[in-house]
């Protein structure tokens, strides 16, 4: 019989050790996940992993720079060495600038395109195998309305990852899915049955 709540689904949130992604693991995680955080710093994802009392059955921490295919690979194959699988992917780590063109530098800018462009790749790139193989998964890739619409001395947002809108250029049509972001409900959207 097909599963109706997302317990025990595995899935990876990049970009976990504070905001969006920290916010996103504990609802993910109240919801019966079982939850892949990565990020740089590792003692803020084990202080988040405590804080929500898990123990290594429901939670693995990975420190990840997602501009570094290495960590990126180094992540899926510790998720799958310790789960045995990936059902959903939230592709979350970002940095952004809060200046304008002039305030901000070059530095700021690479490591943005770095961070929010290329991380955001390499993390579809890198876990794309594994859902393939499986027949089976999800991506929410955060992004920011300043990737959609020009905001006033924001000019470095529009140097943001394509929208999360449009997400499709990384997935192929059996990971489309008409569900919002905040559905509990499995992530299956092609009426495939999901995998065991
Ligand atoms: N909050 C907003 O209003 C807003 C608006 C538009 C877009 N966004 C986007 O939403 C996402 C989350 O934002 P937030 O507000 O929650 O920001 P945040 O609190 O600063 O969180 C950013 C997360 O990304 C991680 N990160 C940054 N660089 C990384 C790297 N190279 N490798 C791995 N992890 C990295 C950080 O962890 P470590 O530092 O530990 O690595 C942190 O966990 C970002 O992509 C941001 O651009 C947010």
């Amino acid at each position: 019989m097909e599963r109706t709540t997302p317990q025990d689904d595995v899935l990876v949130v990049t970009g976990a050790s504070s905001g969006i992604g920290a916010a996103c693991a504990r609802r993910a995680s109240d919801a019966g996940y079982r939850v892949v955080l990565a990020a740089r710093r590792e003692e803020r994802l084990r202080a988040l992993v405590d804080d929500l009392g898990l123990d290594q059955d429901r939670a693995l921490v990975r420190t990840c720079d997602v501009a570094s295919w290495e960590d990126q690979t180094a992540l899926v194959d510790a998720a799958l060495e310790r789960f045995g699988r990936i059902d959903a992917v939230v592709a979350n780590a970002g940095v952004s600038a809060q200046m304008g063109l002039l305030e901000s530098t070059p530095q700021h800018w690479q490591q943005m395109v770095l961070t929010n462009v290329l991380g955001t790749a390499l993390t579809v790139r890198a876990t794309l195998p594994h859902l393939l193989e499986r027949e089976f998964g999800h991506y929410v890739l955060v992004s920011s309305m300043a990737a959609r619409r020009p905001v006033p001395a924001r000019s470095t947002a529009r140097r943001r990852r394509p929208s999360a809108a449009s997400p499709t250029p990384y997935a192929p049509s059996w990971c489309r899915s008409g569900r919002s972001p905040g559905s509990t409900s499995p992530c299956s959207s092609s009426g495939r049955s999901r995998p065991r």
